[in-house]
């Protein structure tokens, strides 16, 4: 593959891109994605027709998706292949007209351990929000390792979340005050939608029934908060609605899993226009992804995949979905539990 443009030129360079999904990103995850992977790989009958989508529509995470969209049953193979034969007109519809856009409200834990560094009251701004779950982190319930729980001020909710901390790394004490909240996205989702909400649910791996389930009461909570996301390119539309946040709270920008969708000249201007805000920013991204964050010495595992760092400067490790946290060291191997599902490499962030 080439990793900058994502062109298949041919069907076999197709085969090997799903191929190493199904070995580095399916296998520990989705024994269903592992499966259909493999048979795609294996079938030139299938590669020829899904090698003529546009290069990035051919990823196997949107055309999965897509597949049960139309009726591909998890775990069967032959309704996979029914799908992509028979069905391919709407199949490739929805794979044109749809986006890989998951949104894992579980990113919030990490995203409170940086939040707890800074001063309140709090003006969160959130780039690539997708349907805006990650903007309401104080309307869930936390507990970590277990304990010291923290619950939103207007009661528990229907969401709530254990968030693993290793060695070293300590829990939040109180809620962030957030005063204002916006979200930019090129596509936002509403999440008061029932087709919107249906393709999310879709988007998460057949198996992570406990993540879907989340990813449901959180797309509630979220149409009640009634989050505002503008329509826009991060790129160049982040200072007009920063500019709408209030002068007393700290502005605080947030990424998570999505500086992988853009190159790097574009990820570097991405952070140099926060700074130039005067803004905060907290980062959850694959390791690798965010460029002001400084290479880490610590091996390259399901569980220290994504990288938490506040300004640039890393405060923890973690699983994709942010559920396991472990210190930013190589000495610090933090908790050898693996709550949810993860995955292998940047280019798994990429797909999301
Ligand atoms: C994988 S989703 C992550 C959503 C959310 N941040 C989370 O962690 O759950 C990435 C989002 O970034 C958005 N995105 C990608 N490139 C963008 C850009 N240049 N400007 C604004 N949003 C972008 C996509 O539309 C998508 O909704």
């Amino acid at each position: 593959m080439n990793d900058t443009t994502g062109k298949h030129p041919d069907p076999h360079a197709l085969a090997q891109r799903y191929r190493d999904f199904a070995v580095h990103q399916a296998a520990d995850s989705s024994p269903t994605l592992r499966r259909w992977a493999e048979a795609v790989a294996d079938d030139p009958g299938l590669l020829a027709p899904l090698a003529s989508l546009p290069p990035g529509k051919q990823q196997p995470n949107l055309v999965f998706a897509a597949a049960r969209w139309h009726g591909a049953r998890p775990g069967d193979v032959d309704s996979l292949r029914g799908v992509l034969t028979t069905r391919w007109a709407e199949f490739e519809a929805t794979v044109r007209a749809r986006a890989t856009q998951t949104n894992e409200p579980a990113r919030c834990g990490a995203l409170l351990m940086g939040l707890q560094q800074l001063p309140g009251p709090i003006a969160l701004f959130e780039i690539g929000a997708s349907a805006g779950l990650c903007l309401i982190p104080d309307r869930y319930a936390y507990t970590f390792n277990g304990e010291a729980a923290l619950t939103p001020v207007n009661g528990p909710g229907p969401v709530s979340m254990d968030v693993r901390l290793g060695r070293g790394l300590v829990p939040p004490a109180a809620m962030p005050d957030i005063v204002w909240r916006a979200g930019l996205d090129l596509r936002p989702l509403d999440p008061s939608d029932a087709d919107t909400l249906a393709w999310l649910q879709t988007l998460v791996w057949p198996e992570h029934e406990i993540r879907r389930a989340r990813l449901t009461a959180a797309a509630a909570v979220a149409a009640e908060e009634g989050v505002q996301i503008t329509t826009g390119d991060l790129t160049t539309d982040l200072a007009r609605v920063a500019a709408d946040a209030p002068r007393a709270a700290t502005l605080v920008v947030t990424h998570s899993a999505t500086l992988a969708y853009l190159d790097e000249p574009a990820r570097h201007r991405a952070v140099e226009q926060i700074t130039r805000l005067g803004a905060h920013r907290i980062s959850f991204e694959a390791r690798g992804v965010d460029p002001s964050v400084p290479p880490i010495d610590a091996p390259l595992t399901p569980k220290t995949l994504f990288v938490a760092a506040l300004d640039g400067a890393p405060y923890a490790l973690a699983d994709g979905h942010g559920t396991v946290l472990a210190r930013p060291f190589s000495t610090d191997a933090g908790p050898v539990q693996c709550f949810g599902t993860v995955s292998r490499g940047p280019g798994w962030a990429r797909e999301q």
